[in-house]
């Protein structure tokens, strides 16, 4: 029998009693990883600065697993305030998924400035570092659960004009390997993802460099773009089950086979 897409192993079920946090939730990967999670059941504080994060969450349709909570991440108190907020919506958390990240690039290197620099590490590695610290208490309460950060392969290849974003992402890692290696007696687990999707931040990127782009997703051996939903959702979906119960501290590259990594 050939598989397709729509053969799959999931249900609206699969997932149900699970509570997600999703930073970076009003677009993008974010909100297609949102998504995937909430059409197998389970509960997500979506998290994002912008404030259309409330009008995203109300589209999903599913009253009370979809809990739109805006802060941002730039803002050292909002971990805390993340983390108290989901414990008292969800009643507390299994799984964290560090996703948002804003930045000011591309620029060539010697264009990058110290402000440009600190966005892309106070969103990035800060956000994710001290969420992951706040959201342990609950995690370890949980009896364990699973942390998914999100990487680049900006970072795991390098990607000219994107210095401080792939310092930023690398960092990510080392970040995610540490706390895998110490959490695992607690039986939580901490992956990568390092996607390619059509999100809106790729959409504004390949609008001002269509060559670029148009040569990116050429080289791409499935020939396409991902989808934010379909092809990036179902496997931070798998990592955040019981499906993955053995796997921590890797980090997976899902971009159709692009191997960006040296
Ligand atoms: N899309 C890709 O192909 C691709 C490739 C490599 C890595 N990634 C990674 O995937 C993740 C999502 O990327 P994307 O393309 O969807 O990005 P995006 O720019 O489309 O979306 C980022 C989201 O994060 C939110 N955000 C930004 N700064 C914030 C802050 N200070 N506080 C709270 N929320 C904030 C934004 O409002 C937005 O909703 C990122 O970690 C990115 O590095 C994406």
């Amino acid at each position: 029998m050939a598989l397709h897409a729509e053969d799959t192993y999931w249900h609206s079920a699969s997932l149900a009693g699970l509570r997600v946090i999703v930073t970076g939730a009003a677009r993008g990967v974010g909100k297609g990883v949102t998504a995937a999670l909430l059409e197998r059941g389970a509960a997500v504080l979506m998290v994002d600065r912008d404030p259309a994060v409330a009008d995203v969450a109300g589209t999903f349709g599913v009253e009370g697993r979809a809990v739109p909570l805006v802060a941002d991440l730039c803002d050292r108190s909002s971990y805390q305030r993340i983390v108290d907020e989901a414990v008292q919506t969800l009643g507390g958390i299994d799984a964290l998924i560090n996703n948002a990240i804003a930045t000011n690039e591309p620029k060539v290197f010697t264009d990058i400035t110290l402000d440009d620099f600190d966005l892309v590490f106070d969103t990035g590695p800060r956000a994710t570092f001290f969420l992951m610290q706040a959201a342990y208490p609950a995690l370890k309460a949980a009896g364990g659960g699973s942390i998914v950060n999100f990487g680049s392969g900006s970072g795991t290849a390098g990607q000219k004009t994107f210095g401080a974003y792939a310092g930023a992402k690398e960092a990510i890692r080392g970040i995610s390997k540490v706390a895998a290696l110490e959490w695992g007696k607690d039986n939580i687990r901490v992956n990568v993802v390092c996607p390619f999707a059509q999100s809106d931040g790729v959409a504004g990127w390949s609008e001002e460099f269509p060559e670029v782009y148009n040569k990116i997703v050429k080289g791409i051996p499935l020939r396409r773009i991902g989808d934010t939903q379909a092809d990036i959702g179902p496997m931070v979906a798998f990592l955040v089950s019981s499906d993955a119960s053995y796997l921590t501290a890797q980090t997976i590259h899902v971009d159709g086979g692009m191997g960006m990594y040296r």
